[in-house]
């Protein structure tokens, strides 16, 4: 039995120190323009799901319509979100091409949140993604601001000219 525990700690002392070892020695590089490391996008997925839990269930409680549309170009345009997210007609700021996760171009096809469920955009505006840069807009927007932006990103594919006109104002 004594074996046993001394295996134990023994197994448990070598992953601390090597693990020690191993970012000490530079092996989790911190640079942005560093490869992910292995399993860190498995690791962060699953962090952010378990974290988001069940706000998928969550539903914009505000009307289709391009007034909420243009309320949320505004909110959009107040935060500087297209600073790190773009905006239609707009060039990608360098800023953003050199940040490490690349924050996605919300109104470009392949990035678009246009079928992720409205109570998850609304959450991560909400409460923001730890070590990612996005920031939380939960005192910065009002409940109803957040809603408004989350239904602009969320039809960013249905965008209507006045609403197109809006951002570049
Ligand atoms: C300083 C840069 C920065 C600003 C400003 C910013 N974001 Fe983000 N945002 C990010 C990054 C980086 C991510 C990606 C996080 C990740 O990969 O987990 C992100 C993720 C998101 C996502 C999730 C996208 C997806 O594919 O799941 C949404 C939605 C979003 N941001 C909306 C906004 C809105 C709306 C604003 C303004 C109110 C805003 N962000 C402001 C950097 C920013």
């Amino acid at each position: 039995m004594r074996g046993f525990i001394l295996g134990v700690v023994i197994t448990i002392l070598m992953f601390v120190v090597g693990g020690y070892l191993f970012v000490h020695g530079g092996g989790v590089s911190m640079a942005t323009a560093a490869p992910p490391l292995p399993l860190e996008k498995t690791v962060a997925k699953m962090a952010l799901r378990a974290s988001i839990g069940n706000a998928a269930d969550l539903k914009d409680p505000l009307p289709f319509d391009d007034s909420s549309m243009l309320a949320g170009v505004n909110a959009y345009k107040q935060q500087h979100c297209s600073f790190c997210h773009g905006a239609p007609g707009q060039v990608r700021t360098a800023i953003s091409k050199g940040m490490f996760p690349s924050p996605p171009q919300l109104f470009e096809k392949e990035d678009m949140v246009t079928d992720d469920p409205e109570g998850v955009t609304y959450w991560k505006l909400t409460h923001g993604i730890r070590l990612s840069g996005m920031p939380a807009f939960a005192d910065a927007l009002s409940d109803t601001q957040r809603w408004q932006v989350t239904m602009l990103v969320a039809h960013a594919d249905k965008i209507s000219p006045a609403v197109q006109a809006a951002f570049g104002q």
